[in-house]
């Protein structure tokens, strides 16, 4: 989950990180009240999770409180790259003496963590790291030691700061080091970090990504997540502790076990190319489990997806065995009564293989489509997607 400038800016703040002063508001008259409680010049910030706000017109100095409520007024509601503002922040005017970079991120390739950081800040890392690659210093920090001191010592003296100005940021690394260890992060980079006239180093700019897979070690994270922009039926999803994330083709997707319904996804989609194109609509995995109950939710979930014009479900029958899972699709349906109303099309194989086929037939449900194979069902799937499309 990556997170808004103003979330950043409180998870330093608990870290001890040095920020500035920042309020969040959703209306002019806010942005002026948290402009006069700050005092002084103020700077209006449109919170949204993307770059180059600045540019975009969404960052804009206020002299007065009433500067603060006329800029809070331009950039609320402001379209930047496709991300609408619906919050700013107002933050605490910095003189700014300098501008830095720094980050550290998820070294994937390398199984490492890597610190990047230069003197010159402000403009976008990535036209730093073409244009100027040799302004950049990369330090590759050793996830079990984390970023110690010395590693900080090394990331400044590599991007070549002067003595005093190092050691006053080297502090400051090793507590962004600790945001992203305590935190379970994978991204947090600062740009700009700045020097202030005073020569006080200050974290202007925020931005960090928390790792979802460590939730359940941060139950203080749930309250993070963007009730404006996550999508409904992927919070359903996670409500009822479903494996889902929303696609956007138009054949709902249900299998058991991440790589089968990886493959069904590939299937699917390659069965779409011959019927005008249609696709999959997400990845689901029920797990080992498949229980009525859970085929419900599942099903509830895709079928209430407006883009999906059929379903595909297909279960391998291992240690839930196949009778099961066609019970569960025979309960799911009557719990769901008159709102499925979509083809299913549903490919049972392993396990008491020849005794769900026969609860599916038996049951006769009109809406369902038995089908012996991965690539058939695929094919009638894409088939019926394709015909009510
Ligand atoms: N609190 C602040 N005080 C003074 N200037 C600021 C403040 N916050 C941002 N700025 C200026 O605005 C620029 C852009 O802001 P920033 O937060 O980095 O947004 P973005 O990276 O999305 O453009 C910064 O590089 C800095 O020069
Ligand atoms: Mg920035």
């Amino acid at each position: 989950m990556d997170l808004f400038e103003y979330q950043a800016r409180d998870i330093f703040e608990k870290h001890g990180v040095p920020v500035l002063q920042g309020i969040v508001a959703t209306t002019p008259e806010e942005a002026k009240a948290a402009a006069e409680k700050i005092g002084g010049v103020t700077v209006v910030k449109a919170q949204v999770k993307v770059g180059g706000r600045g540019k975009a017109g969404g960052v804009k100095v206020a002299k007065t409180a009433d500067e603060a409520y006329e800029y809070a007024q331009q950039i609320l509601g402001m379209d930047i790259k496709g991300h609408t503002v619906h919050r700013v922040m107002i933050a605490q005017g910095a003189d700014i003496a300098e501008e830095y970079y720094f980050s550290v991120l998820l070294d994937r390739a390398n199984r490492s963590y890597l610190a990047m950081c230069s003197v010159e800040g402000g403009m976008e890392i990535e036209q730093l790291a073409v244009e100027r690659p040799e302004a950049l210093a990369r330090v590759e920090v050793d996830p079990a030691a984390g970023l110690t001191e010395e590693k900080a010592r090394e990331i400044v003296a590599q991007a070549k700061f002067d003595e005093e100005t190092g050691a006053k940021i080297v502090p400051v690394l090793v507590k962004l080091g600790e945001v992203y260890k305590n935190e379970d992060a994978t991204l947090v980079e600062v740009n700009p970090l700045v020097k202030t006239g005073e020569g006080d180093i200050v974290a202007l700019d925020g931005k960090v990504s928390l790792d979802d897979n460590a939730d359940f070690r941060h139950e203080d994270h749930a309250s993070l997540v963007d009730k404006n922009t996550e999508d409904p039926l992927e919070a359903k999803a996670k409500e009822k502790g479903l494996n889902y994330v929303k696609l956007d083709g138009e054949i709902g997707i249900i299998g058991n076990g991440a790589g089968l319904v990886m493959s069904t996804l590939d299937v699917v989609a390659y069965a779409g190319e011959k019927h005008g194109g249609v696709k999959p609509a997400n990845f689901l995995d029920i797990g080992g489990g498949a229980s009525a109950e859970v085929m419900a939710n599942g099903l509830d979930v895709i079928l209430n997806d407006p883009q999906v014009k059929s379903v595909f479900v297909n279960v391998f029958g291992g240690i839930t065995a196949c009778d099961a899972v066609a019970n569960g699709i025979v309960k799911a349906l009557e719990i769901l009564g008159d709102t499925a109303t979509k083809p299913l099309v549903v490919r049972l194989d392993g396990n008491n293989v020849e005794e769900g086929r026969r609860i599916l037939e038996e049951a006769n449900h009109p809406l369902v489509t038995s089908v012996d194979t991965m690539d058939g069902g695929a094919d009638k799937a894409a088939e019926l997607a394709a015909a009510a499309n």
